[in-house]
């Protein structure tokens, strides 16, 4: 029988969960529970290239590439990234080398429906879908299928992207398609990938195509749309699809922990605000019983828009039916989740946000703390404790939905030795395993990802990958760094042992340093 006892304080939290043989230490090995499943992550923009073959139209992330003077760090594009348009075959060994129980790649729009509208289909685009799923079930590795990771179609941008409120139906006819293609095969869809990088970062602010950047207003709009194109592609599968194809289809939120700077009630309520803000707004309209978005958002976005003379809230309101419509409409939480922030309210920075904005109708302040690890990712630092927290507000917000961890993952150095992702991994996991062992209902876990890819603003600079990538060779050469011999490890045993050491990535790296300098390339 197990005592749970947590103690918090201020920003840290300390856990014990002990057993009749004491208490967890950081070097006990732990199991996954049974069923477990344990997958990587890609996103079609990132990875695939082919960006103008056989058809394939233009989505708002090849006109950004293109853009002179480019808006990405090094200037690259995804015209060919890791190539795996041509290389998906590649992809699959290292899957099956791994051993994962499931692949979660995206879908993209313009390889399907080259305008964005559904009255042409390109059928080579569908046949590479099809090859790629096929060739996962064959090697019994189930496809979990992201319908849209951010490669809006150029054509629909420019009728006003996500917020044009007929956007929602072309990305039903768009979802409708793939059903009636892919579904037969496909048992788990994703309608969106972060409905909030989507719309604050590529409407609300110019950190993401389409660079709108218009805070305050376009953010809201768009998360509406977002919303109500997610619930009737759900409702669309229910109602045509479900019986036959047997699936499950949920959303991909992202989410970060906010935890209060100070024990102080400001600092509290900030950090609460912080969540129902940042991810509240998205989470709350599917995931809680009421549905609708959080109350306090509407208050504060109502008020501040009141005062600032607007004759309505910027944030538009949803009507009951549309309420009815978004509530309830996913299968699973899906999480995508790295970082914790701290989080603060000082009435002395009143207008330190430009007005309006979504930072001023939020009214907190956020910073980090510099002791927490870096990665090579300004925004990502590890924090497990954060993780966990998240895990158990979501669990106490929601009602203890089943939980599917989509994208967890830490940008490193180049180089095969990548003890800091490791370091990571591992503590996300234990996390992980305490949340379960505190009630929460966690089925999977997915490591964002599989191999080095385009970072969209950041290029090739920021490495994520469990595999490394050499980018100037032709075949695009990936090499296993030691995190994938550590999460294969994890996968085949299902445990977490903190002291398992890869004997074979030794010899693995020896062979590759010898190739690499006989064709004169010498890495790490
Ligand atoms: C996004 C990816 C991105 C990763 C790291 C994920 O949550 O979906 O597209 O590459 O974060 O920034």
């Amino acid at each position: 029988m197990c005592i749970v006892q947590a103690i918090c304080r201020d920003t840290f939290c300390l856990l014990f969960v002990a057993s009749k043989n004491g208490a967890w230490s950081k070097s006990d090995i732990r199991s996954f529970p049974k069923g477990f499943m344990f997958g990587v992550s890609t996103s079609a923009y990132q990875i695939e290239g082919g960006c103008y073959e056989d058809g394939k139209g233009l989505s708002i992330w090849d006109i950004a590439s293109h853009t002179k003077p480019s808006p990405i760090d090094d200037g690259s594009t995804g015209d060919i990234t890791v190539d795996s348009y041509h290389l998906y075959k590649r992809d699959i060994s290292m899957l099956k080398d791994l051993g994962v129980d499931f692949y979660r790649f995206s879908i993209s729009w313009t390889r399907i429906l080259p305008n964005g509208f559904s009255n042409y289909v390109n059928s080579a685009g569908l046949r590479y879908y099809n090859h790629l799923i096929n060739d996962l079930l064959k090697n019994g590795i189930t496809p979990f299928v992201t319908m849209y990771h951010w490669d809006l179609p150029y054509e629909l941008h420019k009728l006003g992207g996500w917020t044009n409120p007929v956007t929602v139906d072309w990305f039903v006819d768009y979802a409708n398609i793939l059903f009636e293609s892919l579904g037969d095969r496909v048992k788990f869809w994703i309608t969106i990938n972060e409905p909030k990088e989507i719309c604050h970062e590529g409407y609300g602010s110019d950190m993401k195509a389409p660079f709108l950047n218009m805070s305050g207003i376009a953010e809201y709009i768009c998360a509406k749309n977002v919303l109500l194109a997610h619930a009737k592609v759900y409702h669309l599968y229910d109602e045509e699809y479900r019986t036959q194809q047997q699936g499950s289809i949920g959303i991909a939120l992202n989410a970060k922990w906010f935890e209060p700077a100070s024990d102080t009630i400001d600092d509290h309520q900030a950090a609460i605000d912080a969540r129902q803000f940042d991810w509240g707004l998205y989470a709350h309209p599917i995931f809680s019983k009421e549905g609708d978005y959080p109350t306090q958002v509407k208050n504060n976005v109502y008020a501040k828009s009141v005062e600032q003379g607007y004759a309505q809230s910027r944030l538009p309101e949803l009507s009951a039916a549309e309420i009815a419509i978004i509530r309830g409409t996913s299968d699973f939480f899906g999480l995508n989740s790295f970082t914790t922030v701290l989080t603060y309210r000082d009435a002395s920075l009143d207008g330190m946000f430009p007005v309006p904005s979504f930072r001023d109708d939020m009214g907190a302040v956020l910073t980090n703390d510099p002791s927490w690890p870096r990665s090579h990712s300004p925004w990502l630092q590890e924090v497990p404790w954060g993780f966990r927290k998240l895990l158990l507000e979501i669990n106490k917000l929601y009602d203890n939905p089943p939980v599917y961890i989509l994208a967890n993952g830490w940008s490193s150095k180049r180089g095969l030795l990548d003890e800091d992702r490791i370091q990571y991994m591992r503590n996300y996991l234990i996390a992980l395993l305490d949340a379960v062992k505190l009630g929460c209902n966690i089925k999977a876990y997915a490591a964002w990802t599989l191999m080095d890819s385009f970072e969209w603003l950041r290029g090739y600079t920021e490495k994520f990958g469990l595999y490394e990538v050499d980018f100037h060779s032709p075949d695009k050469t990936t090499t296993p760094r030691k995190s994938a011999f550590i999460y294969k490890e994890i996968i085949r045993s299902k445990k977490l042992d903190p002291n398992y050491e890869p004997e074979q990535y030794y010899e693995e790296k020896e062979i590759y340093r010898k190739e690499s300098q006989e064709e004169g390339r010498v890495k790490n």
